[in-house]
């Protein structure tokens, strides 16, 4: 990475990416109670029609949660006031126990640590696998590391491991346009990675993905348990069986159900409303 890479990067890409020079949230995250997210009584109104209607979640550090719920049931518009882009009407939303992110910008919000992959991926396609991993490192790191012009080794382990991890370690010198579209989202991934995020939002991993790709994502969201705490949105119900621990169940902006996958499957207002359909 050298001070020329720098200047490639779209500035709208690159502020999603990093936030150089932002104001740092302040505190870390608390989690000493167990909940990374505490989201309570949510109501979010699109002229009067509630997309969220008193909805309560919470999350526990290190959890891998997955959302199912029909169209329109608010997954989106929940990920959304995590992530600061909507406001909330009412209700409140904490990461950890002291972190109101209803009160934080996006940027702010992300930086604090939580990372989203959006349904899209965007990679910088002009680049090769390794560099995309490079410019989505912490902008103070990339700085340091191209008045260095080298990566410090641990930076470089980290680079390596999440290429491991995202299955693209042979592809490291490929340029992210030639990947296919199951890698480019194992890619995106990786780049939320290189942020450390506490918590990771995936709306729709595996939507278009191969049935091989879907399997190696599962995969990949469990490894990622543990180390982060990861709420993943989708619609394959293949997949969340696959890496389902606890379904919370969204329909009409509240929550429906939540539990063990076999649990929710089996509840007659789940089925009415969502699988048996
Ligand atoms: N910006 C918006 N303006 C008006 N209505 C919206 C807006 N965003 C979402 N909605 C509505 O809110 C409901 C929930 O949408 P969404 O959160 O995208 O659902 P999901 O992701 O579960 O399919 C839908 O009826 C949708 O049409
Ligand atoms: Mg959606």
């Amino acid at each position: 990475m050298n001070a020329e890479a720098l200047h490639v990067l779209d500035p709208g890409q690159a502020a999603g990416l990093s936030q150089a020079g932002m104001r740092i949230a302040g505190e870390t995250v608390d989690t000493t109670h167990g909940p990374i997210l505490y989201l309570d009584g949510i109501t979010v109104s699109f002229d009067g029609f509630k997309a969220l209607n008193n909805l309560s979640l919470t999350i526990m550090d290190g959890e891998l949660r997955c959302i199912i719920g029909p169209n329109g049931a608010g997954k989106t518009t929940m990920m959304d006031v995590i992530t600061g882009k909507t406001r909330p009407d009412s209700g409140s939303a904490f990461f950890g126990q002291t972190i109101d992110l209803t009160r934080l910008t996006e940027a702010e919000i992300a930086h604090a640590g939580i990372g989203r992959k959006f349904q899209k991926p965007t990679v910088f396609e002009r680049h090769s696998v390794f560099e995309n991993l490079e410019l989505a490192m912490k902008a103070d790191k990339r700085v340091r590391a191209a008045i260095r012009a080298r990566l410090a080794s641990d930076d470089l382990d980290r680079i390596t491991e999440i290429l491991d991890l995202i299955h693209l370690r042979d592809e490291a010198d490929r340029l992210a346009g030639l990947l296919s579209h199951g890698q480019k989202q194992w890619l995106e991934i990786g780049m939320l990675l290189m942020q450390e995020p506490r918590l990771l939002l995936l709306d729709e991993p595996v939507a278009g993905m191969t049935d091989e790709e879907t399997e190696r994502t599962a995969e990949l969201c469990q490894s990622l348990a543990g180390r982060h705490s990861v709420i993943v949105v989708e619609h394959d119900m293949d997949f969340i069986a696959s890496i389902a621990r606890t379904v919370t169940v969204l329909h009409e902006g509240a929550l429906l159900a939540e539990g063990p996958m076999d649990t929710v499957q089996a509840d007659s207002r789940v089925i009415e409303v969502y699988l048996g359909r």
